[in-house]
C-alpha cells in the first residue's frame, strides 16, 4: 500500500532539560535530531530538531512505527503522517522552543518520572504553550524504567496537581507513562497521536510561511557549479506555495540601516519526506531558493516570515501592545516599566526591543530592533528579564 505523502499535523515535543525529548523524538521517527556537534558534544538540543514519520495500524495489534507489524509479520496500514518538532528544554534557548512552538498544531510535554514535578522548564514551557493558542497537549511520563510504581504514581499525581495550579482541564490532557529509551508504552503515545484532530487550515488564502530554521546544505568543499541555493524550514500558517513561485522573506536583511525584504524564487519543495510540486499548511516543510547558501546558514532566517510580494501582514518598527501578566507565574500588579528592554514574540518573529511609552490599562508602545508582522489583535508573548534571565512574563494583544 502506498505510504500517506503529506503530514496533516505538526507537533513539537516540550519540557525541561535532559527528560528525554530528544530521544522520544528518535523512538517515534527512528532519526536522532541533534546533529550538530556541539549538541552530541554536550547531549543538548540546541537547535530545532525536524523529521516526519507514519503511524501504522495492524487490526490485530495495535499501532505501530513501522510498515509490518512485528509480532504477526503482516503488512500494516498507514493511519497518519505527523511532523515531529524537537526543542531544545535549557532554559538558555526559550526562544528557540517559541520559534518552535508558534508553527505547530499540537504538543508533547515530557516530565521525567524520576523529578519532582514541575521543573523549571516544565512549567514555562507549559504555560507557554498554554496561552500559546487552543492546541492539544499530551504529557509523557518519561523514564519509568527508573521509578518504581509508587514513585510513579506520585509524579502522576505531581503533574494533576501542576495542571490544576494553572487552570488546564485535566479531563482533557491524556498522561501517558513511557519508556522514550527502552521504547515502552510508545504504542499508548502513538494511539492518541492517532486521535488528535486534524487541524482546520486556511489553504485558500495568500501564503504565510513561518520560518523556523534555515540551512545551507552543501557539504564543505563542494564544486561551485553543484552548490544548491539556501534552504528554509518551517510550516505554512495558511495557503499553499508551489515551484517556481517568487516570494518575498521578510523583516530579511538590515543592510544600511534598513531593513530590506528578500526576493527569491522556489526552486525544490520538500514535505512530508518527499520532493513535492506544492506544500500545503499541514506539518512542517522545507523550500529550496536561489538564495546564496550564505544568506540562510545557521539559522539566520529563523523567525522570519516568507511569501507573496507585498502580500505578507503589515510590518511594524514600533508596536503598541496590551498586555496580561501570567498570573501564575507572577504578581498580577506587576508592571512593564518605561525604558525597559524586553523581548516580545508574534507568530515565528521573535524581537528585543526598548519600552518608549506606558500607559494606563498595561499599554506599552516598543521601539523594535527587528520589525515584526502582524495584524491587529494578533497574540503577543512578551518575555521579561528578570535576576538576569529571560522569563514570559505577560501575554498580549497588538493594538
Ligand atoms: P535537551 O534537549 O538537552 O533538553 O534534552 P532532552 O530532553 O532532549 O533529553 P535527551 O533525549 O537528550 O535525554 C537525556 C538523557 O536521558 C539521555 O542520557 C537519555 O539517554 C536519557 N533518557 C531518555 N529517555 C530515557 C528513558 O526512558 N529512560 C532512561 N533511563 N533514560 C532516558
Ligand atoms: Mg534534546
Ligand atoms: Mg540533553
Amino acid at each position: 500500500m502506498d505510504d500517506i505523502i503529506y503530514p496533516d499535523l505538526s507537533i513539537i515535543i516540550l519540557g525541561h532539560v535532559d527528560h528525554g525529548k530528544t530521544t522520544l523524538a528518535k523512538s517515534l521517527t527512528g532519526e536522532w535530531l541533534s546533529k550538530h556537534s556541539e549538541e552530541i558534544k554536550r547531549g543538548l538540543t540546541i537547535k530545532l530538531g525536524y523529521a516526519d514519520f507514519t503511524i501504522y495500524k495492524c487490526e490485530e495489534h495495535g499501532y505501530f512505527t513501522e510498515k509490518i507489524c512485528p509480532i504477526c509479520n503482516k503488512e500494516n496500514k498507514p493511519i497518519r503522517k505527523i511532523s515531529i518538532v524537537d526543542a531544545p528544554g535549557h532554559e538558555s534557548l526559550l526562544m528557540v522552543m517559541l520559534t518552535g512552538a508558534a508553527i505547530v498544531d499540537a504538543a508533547i510535554l515530557v516530565i521525567a518520572a524520576n523529578e519532582p514535578v514541575p521543573q523549571p522548564q516544565t512549567l514555562e514551557h507549559l504555560v507557554a504553550f498554554k496561552y500559546l493558542g487552543n492546541k492539544p497537549l499530551i504529557i509523557v511520563q518519561n523514564k519509568i524504567d527508573l521509578v518504581t510504581r509508587e514513585e510513579a504514581m506520585k509524579n502522576y499525581k505531581e503533574i494533576l496537581n501542576l495542571l490544576d495550579k494553572l487552570n488546564i482541564d485535566k479531563n482533557k490532557v491524556k498522561i501517558i507513562p513511557i519508556s522514550a529509551i527502552n521504547n515502552i508504552n510508545i504504542n499508548y503515545l502513538l494511539e492518541e497521536l492517532v486521535n488528535l484532530p486534524k487541524p482546520e487550515k486556511d489553504e485558500s488564502s495568500d501564503p504565510i510561511f513561518l520560518i523556523s530554521r534555515s540551512f545551507d546544505v552543501n557539504k564543505p568543499g563542494t564544486d561551485i557549479e553543484k552548490l544548491v541555493g539556501g534552504v528554509l524550514g518551517g510550516s505554512l500558517l495558511k495557503g499553499k506555495l508551489k515551484l517556481n513561485d517568487e516570494i518575498e522573506i521578510r523583516p530579511g536583511l538590515f543592510i544600511n540601516n534598513k531593513w530590506i525584504p528578500i526576493k527569491t524564487r522556489i526552486i525544490s519543495l520538500k514535505q512530508g519526506n518527499s520532493d513535492v510540486e506544492e506544500i500545503l499548511p499541514r506539518g512542517t516543510a522545507g523550500i529550496g531558493t536561489t538564495l546564496d547558501p550564505s544568506v540562510t546558514k545557521d539559522d539566520t532566517l529563523a523567525g522570519q516570515v516568507a511569501g507573496y510580494t507585498n502580500k505578507l501582514p503589515p510590518q511594524y518598527d514600533e508596536i503598541k501592545v496590551k498586555y496580561e501578566v501570567i498570573k501564575e507565574l507572577f504578581n498580577e500588579n506587576e508592571k512593564i516599566q518605561k525604558g525597559e528592554t524586553i523581548i516580545v514574540g508574534l507568530y515565528n518573529i521573535i524581537s528585543d526591543g526598548v519600552v518608549k511609552n506606558i500607559e494606563k490599562g498595561n499599554i506599552i508602545t516598543i521601539k523594535l530592533n527587528k520589525p515584526v508582522l502582524g495584524y491587529k489583535d494578533d497574540k503577543v508573548i512578551i518575555l521579561r528579564n528578570i535576576n538576569k534571565r529571560w522569563k514570559i512574563f505577560a501575554i498580549g494583544k497588538l493594538l
